[in-house]
């Protein structure tokens, strides 16, 4: 039995960890959130709720393993620095391994936010037991972790799995300054900008959209959408066909270039499945090799609500 601490760092949220390793089980047992803000005031949030967690359930350095931090990319977790995260503005070149170990005395390991989303789902949730498994994110930003021959895959220099960033179209929203890219169409800023782009083409030419009006268009979210979707509106649903093909598009390509047995995809996904899952299914039969789709299955992340939990944890749960 062993006690794990994590540290979730996203962009609008972040939260601290305590965890019981025993055997292949990993028990949640306490849990801070905290709202991102700058980084000195959130890395100082960060490092009191740890010394909280730790006091509140006799955690010394002498009693617990480790602490698993993960963030959205790029960063280097053999140097344990974050390095300039689109979802993260101000957040550059913050060394963070050495400031957590400095203040708290054990041991940290920073990984990014999708590969340990992708350990978690493989060692617990929905890819347990395969060799070969990719996870998508698909929330505020859109990243990819990558299990290959049974261990996670993170390239030459930490970047593997930035599929976010791949152009799909010359056209459409932009992630991370490139107009039409993965991220763009599938992530909640990109729906958002989506939406946008099908309500003003509407109201330019004369017509109504009795959820949006001109005013409204810029405080526009994807889980506004969302809600109007599963309500039946119609352009509602096709500003999320939209986002569903081009991930269905990249997905295509994920299965062509890795011959995955799973992919398993988080975050808005995860939630608007009955909407879109029909929509990525045809994309892919259409855009994959057959050999490689009718071998992969692609599932919702198990652990969806708690994802982030077990995800910091993974990186230290052995
Ligand atoms: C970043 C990835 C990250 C993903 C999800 C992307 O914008 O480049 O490193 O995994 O967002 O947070
Ligand atoms: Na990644």
């Amino acid at each position: 039995e062993s006690n794990l601490l994590g540290i979730d760092i996203g962009g609008t949220k972040c939260a601290v960890i305590y965890g019981v390793q025993k055997n292949e089980n990993l028990m949640l047992v306490d849990k801070k959130r905290f709202a991102t803000t700058n980084v000195d005031e959130t890395i100082e949030t960060i490092l009191s709720g740890i010394e909280e967690i730790m006091k509140i359930h006799g955690l010394t350095s002498l009693n617990t393993k480790a602490i698993g931090i993960s963030c959205g990319g790029p960063l280097d977790s053999h140097k344990g620095v974050i390095l300039s995260p689109p979802n993260l503005p101000g957040w550059d070149n913050i060394p963070i391994v050495s400031i957590v170990e400095k203040r708290v005395g054990i041991k940290a390991t920073l990984q990014n936010d999708a590969n340990a989303c992708a350990l978690a789902e493989w060692k617990l949730g929905a890819g347990k037991g395969t060799k070969n498994m990719v996870f998508l994110t698909f929330g505020t930003g859109l990243g990819a972790g990558l299990i290959l021959n049974g261990m996670l895959y993170s390239g030459t220099n930490d970047n593997a799995g930035e599929l976010g960033h791949i152009r799909m179209a010359e056209f459409g929203p932009v992630g991370y300054g490139k107009r039409g890219s993965l991220e763009g169409f599938a992530s909640g800023g990109g729906i958002a900008q989506l939406a946008k782009m099908f309500i003003s083409e509407k109201l330019q030419k004369g017509e109504k959209v009795p959820w949006c009006t001109l005013q409204e268009l810029d405080q526009v979210t994807a889980q506004k959408v969302a809600e109007e979707a599963i309500k039946g509106d119609e352009l509602a649903r096709s500003i999320y066909e939209t986002s569903a093909i081009y991930l269905g598009k990249g997905l295509s390509i994920v299965i062509d270039l890795l011959n995955p047995e799973v992919i398993v995809v988080g975050g808005i996904y995860s939630r608007n499945r009955e909407m879109m899952e029909s929509v990525v299914q045809k994309i892919i039969k259409r855009e994959a090799l057959s050999n490689s789709s009718r071998v992969c299955i692609i599932k919702p992340a198990a652990l969806e609500e708690h994802i982030g939990d077990y995800a910091a944890l993974s990186i230290v749960f052995t």
